[in-house]
């Protein structure tokens, strides 16, 4: 049993931290040509990442004997390390990493929610990690707190436990929600989500305003929307700070582009812009890095099969919910990606779903890059030179898109917050 649990911890960690070089799956031969390039090297010359439990690299680890191999030693000597002070007081960022923030996530004894919740803690950065749902958490609270990883772990049930468990806070994950069944989209599940959302991201406003908020409940093109209706309500709204994870459309554009052409999973790298739902999905394959050609053929089924790579898990799990692990492993990046922001990385781009002024639409996803203050830049360059095919489908799912984008909006403006 133990050696199973070892076993798996390992190879989640490798996944984890292997696609996190530079920016978990953002490789140096992968960011915008236009930005300068960045890059850390340590004294040994090998790649300065910062991303899980790779953070390790920099850091002593006297033994190597840890229980997820010599390079993730750190995460336990990090545990046994005094807390931190925030990074915006240190200066060698990637030489130090140790554990300083704070992560909540808001459904956490859900299908995602657990998984995410496992990858989250294994993460050097954070000191504490607080789960809540409606649902008893307590116990998946003191299952992680038993693993040896830096961050102290909480657990929040039911709506008294909600303020508390996100005092202080810097980063709010919200999975909480009804996944879809076969047959459903995802704007099936707006009549549920929508309420959940407006409730759980009122909370926020009140209790931690500055925290970088990840919207995952579906429909995001509609829930992000509400969120940041909800937020403007409350006084609180910063754009640069509210993101729809839209981080499993990338994951998965990276691994079926992968696969069609042999090329490494790790290697790839593939925008996806837009939304995240159905054809409002729109993988820009022609901006895939490495450089790589596709035929016709080929754009059409990869581009419909990652527009509908949701709906082949909803099927293939035959009523029992949508993407779980994939969705927190691509969750657990976003969070990764934003605490290393926070801490001052300067090589930090994301796609997401966020307000923006690239299209007329008010949200939009798109790479960005992310810094202290969340959304620093938009990678405009992206949207430039697409092929027709790309060009077609752009304007083509804007309908689409700007309807959900007015559903949230509508929704939210009818049903004023609670002071
Ligand atoms: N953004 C994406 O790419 C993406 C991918 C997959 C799934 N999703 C969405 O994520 C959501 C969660 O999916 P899941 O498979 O984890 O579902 P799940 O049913 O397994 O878990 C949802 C959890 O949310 C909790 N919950 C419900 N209402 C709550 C509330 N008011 N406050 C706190 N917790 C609450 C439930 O108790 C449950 O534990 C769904 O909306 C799904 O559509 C998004």
């Amino acid at each position: 049993m133990f050696l199973c649990l070892y076993k798996m911890a390992a190879t989640s960690a490798a996944t984890f931290s292997i696609g996190s070089t530079i920016s978990l799956g953002t490789k140096v031969s992968q960011l915008p040509q236009s930005k300068p390039l960045s890059v850390r090297f340590n004294s040994q010359n090998t790649l300065a990442t910062f991303s899980g439990l790779k953070a390790a690299t920099f850091v002593k680890c006297e033994s190597g004997s840890s229980f997820l191999g010599k390079e993730s030693g750190a995460a336990l000597q990090g545990a046994a390390a005094p807390k931190a002070q925030k990074s915006s007081q240190r200066s060698q960022h990637n030489l130090n990493p140790q554990a300083s923030y704070k992560v909540a996530i808001l459904g956490a004894a859900g299908g995602i929610g657990q998984p995410l919740a496992l990858l989250v803690k294994m993460s050097p950065l954070i000191s504490a990690l607080h789960i809540y749902d409606i649902a008893n958490v307590k116990g998946v609270a003191a299952d992680l707190s038993h693993c040896n990883t830096p961050s102290q772990v909480l657990g929040f049930t039911g709506t008294s436990e909600l303020p508390n468990s996100l005092k202080g806070v810097d980063v709010v994950v919200i999975p909480a929600g009804v996944p879809r069944k076969p047959g459903m989209t995802r704007d099936d599940l707006f009549s549920i989500n929508a309420n959940i959302v407006k409730t759980l991201v009122e909370a926020v406003a009140d209790n931690c305003p500055d925290a970088f908020i990840h919207i995952i409940s579906n429909p995001v093109n509609s829930t992000l929307p509400i969120a940041a209706e909800v937020l403007k309500q409350k006084g609180v709204y910063d754009p640069k700070k509210l993101f729809g994870v839209t981080t499993l459309d990338v994951v998965r554009a990276n691994t079926f582009v992968a696969q069609k052409k042999n090329l490494k999973l790790i290697d790839v790298d593939v925008p996806v812009v837009g939304g995240h739902a159905g054809k409002t999905i729109l993988p820009l394959l022609s901006k895939t890095r490495p450089p790589v050609s596709f035929n016709d053929e080929e754009v059409q089924e990869l581009t419909v099969r990652i527009q509908n790579a949701g709906t082949e898990v909803v099927e293939a799990k035959e009523g029992a919910g949508s993407a779980t692990l994939s969705m927190a492993y691509a969750a657990a990046r976003f969070v990764e990606s934003s605490l290393r922001a926070l801490d001052g990385d300067a090589d930090v781009y994301e796609c997401s779903f966020v307000q923006s002024d690239l299209t007329e639409l008010p949200f939009f996803a798109s790479r960005v890059k992310l810094g202290r203050k969340g959304v620093e830049a938009f990678i405009s360059s992206d949207l430039q030179g697409l092929t027709e095919y790309e060009q077609k489908a752009l304007e083509a799912l804007k309908p689409e898109l700007k309807a959900s984008i007015e559903k949230g909006i509508a929704f939210a403006q009818k049903q004023p917050v609670t002071t």
